[in-house]
């Protein structure tokens, strides 16, 4: 079984991205698990705290181990960790990598807090992510009102300092379905100075989902209400994972739309339906479905396990 540096060090050599794909249920994680086992994709599974705790830790173990069974190149992932004890309980419960999520704080703290969570992680080989700067976006645990891009000589000092693994940077993107109001651009200049300061270092993108708009439409006609939803264009993606370091790709709003657009039309079409094994079947498909497109056109993991 091949490890998760293993797959972070031939993403950045090969210049493809692993997916981080969100999860929090029996249906989700089954959605990523048969797209990533149709691609031979390797990919991590995501959980966020929020998730953490809908699911309780027993079951999302229990969930990631099946998966993992299947899919040995899937990865169990803490999604914006923001206290040392969340780390601590997800390393100790045998989770693949965290991220610890001190963006919100002091640069100083932010490192103290980071380095911490390394320490204790790295003793059992577990994998950490960090952030520097802050990425957009409002999302239960994840808040913030604006972008603060990240600072490429600090993101040099951080990586230094704590000896993260990967590194999330905040260059334009944001968390949810509600992504730009004026032009839509990446940061790459930002991107460049930051690969500058750490070269041949791993990258992460939050906030990637493309919100595509055939399935906003669905979501629309169906009683639903995203008004001005969107997302990331496809091309920006493609030229951070072709032309840069990025080596993991966050991805759960284009789940949560995938899953939910389809039971809004599914239930709609079939107003008798009442046995949810039908109507989350379609979500889940569809799910799967874009996921695949995704690996295949953006984040080229097909084939790579
Ligand atoms: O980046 C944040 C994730 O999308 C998690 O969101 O806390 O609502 O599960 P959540
Ligand atoms: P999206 O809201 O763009 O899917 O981003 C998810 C994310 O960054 C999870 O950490
Ligand atoms: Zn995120």
């Amino acid at each position: 079984m091949k490890s998760l540096k293993y797959y972070i060090g031939k993403a950045l050599k090969n210049h493809f991205a692993m997916g981080a794909f969100n999860f929090y249920n029996l249906e989700s994680l089954q959605a990523i698990e048969q797209a990533c086992f149709n691609l031979k994709s390797p990919a991590f599974i995501s959980v966020s705290e929020s998730a953490f705790s809908y699911m309780g830790k027993d079951y999302l173990v229990a969930l990631a181990k099946s998966a993992k069974k299947k899919c040995p190149y899937l990865f169990l992932h803490l999604d914006h960790g923001k206290s040392f004890e969340i780390c601590q309980e997800a390393i100790d419960c045998g989770f693949d990598s965290v991220m610890i999520d001190g963006s919100s704080l002091t640069f100083e703290d932010n490192v103290d807090l980071t380095q911490r969570v390394c320490d204790y992680a790295h003793r059992v080989g577990t994998i950490v992510e960090g952030e520097l700067g802050q990425i957009k976006g409002i999302e239960d645990n994840v808040a913030s009102n604006s972008h603060h891009f990240t600072d490429p000589k600090l993101a040099k000092i951080f990586v230094d300092k704590t000896k993260v693994d990967l590194l999330a940077v905040a260059i334009g993107t944001s968390h949810g379905a509600y992504k730009y109001s004026g032009e839509k651009t990446l940061r790459f200049d930002i991107l460049e100075e930051i690969e500058k300061q750490l070269p041949a270092f791993p990258l992460v993108l939050h906030g990637a989902s493309t919100v595509d708009e055939e399935l906003v439409d669905i979501f629309n006609q169906n009683g639903g209400n995203l008004q001005n939803a969107n997302g990331i264009p496809k091309e920006l993606l493609v030229e951070a994972v072709k032309k840069h370091n990025i080596v993991k790709i966050n991805t759960d709003t284009d789940i949560r739309l995938a899953f939910t657009s389809m039971i809004r039309k599914t239930l709609n079409e079939n107003p008798k339906e009442i046995d949810p094994r039908k109507y989350l079947s379609v979500g889940k498909n569809k799910a799967s479905e874009i996921l695949m497109k995704k690996i295949e056109y953006i984040f080229f993991g097909k084939n790579q396990a």
